[in-house]
């Protein structure tokens, strides 16, 4: 079991707050919290060895090196990689999606799946791709709870090249039924891309169990530093891919008139890294392999369990996706028909410190569609706690009397 506390102390914003407050942090699915062992390794980095990985020579750039060597080893042992060459550090999720739709040899014709809801990193790379080489984008509708509809899948797969998925939904926590998804899509042919921004955070990616072909992620999510993420492919396809951004450490040798790449993960890596933050991913990894997840799953489902059973007393509130809080991981979200939920935000955390987000997600097309305004997100992890969420539901409660 998890011990709440423990981990809770851990995080110096958890601890000792920011001038005597500590926040009711409801907004991991945007940005994980840092635990003090991530920040204490950037600094390390930054005052004993702030040198080029890779490329220097001398003790400082060495100890880089090496740093850097072992995070990438770490991260692939972390999602069961064959090999640390399949992983590939990008700044984001968003950067990872733009380098495979960019340097994977897509044709016109073409047709790349994609989820009604994809978070907007997940959508627009790929309409721009239809837009500058006419491929074919599909959209796969959900069920009505907005699970995951394997019969509406199954009938648009036969010629599709791609598939392109969120495995967990950041607008309503959804899970896709991802390995039965790849195994339908190999026996049609075609590639899966996998979007595991939310999903890395709170369930074990065995990227070899999956099958899956390619998979991205960011780091901010899962309790590393901001601007990290990782673009993971089978060893083979990535080397089958064109070229992304490109110039300095990309190459082995260059002429006037010519180039010779590196092989991957280098070719895809351009220019001066972000060596404290892969460090500080590094140790994120290690953070969250020392827990277990089936102990934050179940924390979180407690916590969702509360949440939806309070919301519940409030007839006027919408939970987006199903009801059933195990099926909706660590999130909830929710609005109040014709109602700015921006205003409930801003007056959770102007009157009880209590950070969620509210918006539309970068989930637009789907709110779009809806005809919704937007809504309002709690989005938990596992420091989070139960005292927490009864002073959420009170303020909500307060705020809610203020506007009826
Ligand atoms: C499901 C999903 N995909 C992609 C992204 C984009 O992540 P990033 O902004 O780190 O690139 C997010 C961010 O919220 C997300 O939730």
């Amino acid at each position: 079991m998890l011990n709440t506390e423990k981990t809770r102390a851990d995080f110096k914003i958890l601890r000792e707050g920011v001038k005597g407050i500590i926040p009711v942090y409801f907004d991991s699915a945007c940005m994980s919290l840092k635990p003090d062992s991530v920040v204490d390794a950037m600094n390390e980095y930054y005052y004993e060895y702030p040198a080029c990985a890779g490329r220097s020579s001398h003790k400082l750039g060495d100890r880089a090196t090496k740093k850097v060597k072992e995070a990438r080893e770490l991260i692939a042992k972390f999602i069961n990689a064959k090999s640390e060459k399949e992983i590939i550090f990008v700044r984001n999720t968003t950067e990872a999606i733009n380098l495979l739709a960019n340097a994977y040899p897509f044709k016109k014709g073409d047709v790349v799946l994609i989820g009604d809801k994809e978070h907007n990193s997940n959508l627009v790379p790929w309409l721009v791709l239809r837009d500058k080489i006419g491929i074919e984008v599909k959209i796969i509708p959900s069920n009505a709870d907005n699970t995951f509809n394997l019969d509406n899948f199954k009938a648009l797969i036969k010629g599709a090249k791609f598939v392109a998925l969120g495995h967990t939904s950041n607008l309503d926590g959804v899970t896709i039924p991802a390995k039965e998804i790849i195994k339908i899509a190999h026996e049609n042919k075609a590639l899966v891309f996998l979007d595991a921004a939310q999903s890395i955070p709170h369930q074990k990616i065995d990227v070899r169990e999956l099958d899956v072909d390619f998979l991205a992620f960011s780091g901010h999510k899962m309790l590393g530093p901001t601007g990290t993420g990782v673009f993971y492919g089978k060893q083979k396809l990535l080397e089958s891919l064109g070229s992304f951004l490109t110039g300095g450490d990309t190459v082995e040798s260059t002429t006037y008139t010519d180039y010779k790449f590196l092989p991957i993960p280098e070719k895809f890596e351009a220019g001066l890294q972000d060596y404290a933050g892969i460090i500080g991913l590094g140790e994120a990894v290690k953070y969250l392999s020392g827990l277990y997840f089936v102990d934050i799953q179940e924390h979180e489902l407690k916590l969702n369990n509360y949440i939806t059973e309070e919301l519940k007393k409030f007839p006027q509130i919408k939970i987006i996706g199903p009801e059933d809080p195990s099926l909706r991981s660590g999130i909830i979200n929710f609005y109040i028909e014709d109602t700015d939920m921006h205003k409930f935000a801003i007056m959770l955390d102007n009157m009880d410190n209590i950070a969620v987000r509210s918006g539309q997600h970068c989930v637009h097309s789907w709110f779009n569609a809806k005809k919704i305004r937007n809504s309002l997100r709690v989005s938990l992890y596992f420091y989070n706690t139960e005292e927490e969420v009864g002073k959420f539901i009170t303020s909500l409660t307060k705020i809610l009397k203020i506007f009826s």
